[in-house]
């Protein structure tokens, strides 16, 4: 493993992100993600902010170029097509807006990390916000319309949604689908990455079952509406929402928009939240809509609960657990949990840019101690390791995609921004 000094890695993540740059969009990492990704774009910017504000701007206004009439933003924005993805626009077969798409979205961090850059240059930011506030806005009212439980609760429709692909969050879920015959299709995401790192076959077939049908409905959201056959409410998209909704009323006011509505939003979500919390696990999971399972699963989304604003005492101590027993935490399910992979994706690795966010919520929360030990052992396993998609949390292996925007991004903004390395 390398151990890198502060120096080459800041160089290093700067040069990422301008190699992943694509003319005023940036990609994951090259080959396996090729295209705009909606949560990836976001903290791009976040990173680009901290040596060329006017580029991160950029990015935000091209994520925005791809949003459809409904007020969504998509998961994917295929501004080109390029053979190395699977499943791309053809199948996908989404083309409501600018540019084909994927279908579904994705968990809506915009704005926040549009506050953020507003805050660094409020001058620079104002005329963009004019014009970024109310797209924010049908965003978040899409969200309300068409993905809030009766609970207040935010659910996906499909795992991609959660960006958590193939977390147990869905397994119930996933194992109530019956796929049937999705025709035959060629993987491209194991050309990239170690199989062992990925989603399963069982598994992919029930994504593209999902996104054929939402095809065959023309991606109308009221006929997808219709007899849903996925339908999670989830603690990662619904904590994401509530602060999101937060600061988007923080941005109404500062173009001296009404935040009314947005306002009685954030109370609706807060509400829904709370029901995610399961006593049985101590801390917040999922439930499927559909029958009321739930996941069980204590995964690293469940502590964003600092970050939406509703510091909850009960997650002190799996926090504390955490950030003892794991020695490069937060993996994304507890390893106590049977389902644990220390490899596979979403079922066990440790991921920088939610390490980011909840630290972030920490130590806005006060939990500074908590913060600062997250922060610096995001900063060991990436000097070990690099900039990695995600990593092992018991040994801090990379895994996934390298080079990653994400991992570099959020090394710049917020690992190095409270370091002295
Ligand atoms: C993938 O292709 O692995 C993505 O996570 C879908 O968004």
């Amino acid at each position: 493993m390398k151990d890198l000094d502060y120096e080459t890695l800041d160089e290093d993540a700067r040069g990422i992100l301008r190699q992943n740059d694509r003319g005023g969009f940036t990609i994951p990492t090259s080959g396996l993600y090729p295209f705009q990704w909606n949560w990836d774009s976001v903290f791009a910017a976040w990173g680009f902010s901290t040596f060329d504000l006017p580029r991160a701007w950029a990015e935000i206004e091209a994520l925005f170029e791809g949003q459809l009439p409904s007020g969504m933003v998509p998961h994917i924005i295929f501004r080109k097509d390029d053979s190395d993805y699977f499943p791309g626009p053809g199948v996908w077969g989404c083309d409501l807006g600018a540019f084909s798409s994927s279908g579904i979205t994705q968990p809506p961090v915009a704005a926040t990390f549009i506050r953020k850059l507003y805050e660094q240059d409020p001058a620079l930011g104002r005329p963009i916000l004019e014009t970024l506030v109310p797209k924010l806005y049908a965003w978040h009212q899409w969200f309300m319309d068409w993905r809030c439980s009766d609970d207040g609760a935010i659910f996906v429709t499909h795992p991609w949604e959660s960006g958590r692909d193939n977390s147990p969050d869905w397994d119930s879920s996933m194992a109530a689908l019956e796929p049937g015959d999705v025709g035959p299709y060629t993987r491209r995401d194991t050309s990239h990455v170690d199989p062992s790192m990925r989603p399963t076959k069982a598994e992919y077939d029930r994504y593209l079952y999902l996104v054929q049908r939402g095809r065959k409905l023309g991606w109308d959201d009221a006929a997808m509406a219709e007899a849903p056959e996925f339908q999670v409410a989830e603690p990662g998209i619904s904590f994401i929402l509530l602060r999101a909704n937060r600061d988007l009323a923080a941005l109404c006011d500062a173009v001296g928009r009404d935040a009314s509505d947005v306002n009685a939003w954030t109370a609706r979500i807060e509400t829904g939240c709370k029901t995610l919390w399961n006593d049985e696990i101590g801390g917040y999971d999922a439930v499927n809509l559909l029958t009321g399972a739930r996941s069980g699963a204590l995964s690293s989304v469940a502590f964003l609960c600092w970050y939406a604003g509703m510091p909850d005492a009960r997650m002190q101590a799996p926090l504390t657990r955490v950030l003892s027993d794991v020695a490069f935490p937060v993996p994304s399910l507890v390893p106590q949990d049977a389902r644990f992979d220390s490899l596979r994706y979403w079922r066990g690795p440790t991921w920088g840019f939610v390490n980011s966010m909840i630290g972030l919520g920490l130590a806005e929360s006060g939990l500074t101690s908590e913060a600062e030990t997250l922060r610096q052992r995001t900063a060991e396993v990436i000097r070990k390791g690099g900039f990695a998609e995600y990593f092992d949390p018991i040994t801090g292996a990379p895994a996934g995609g390298d080079s990653f925007t994400w991992t570099a991004a959020i090394w710049l903004a917020w690992v190095r921004a409270g370091s002295e390395g």
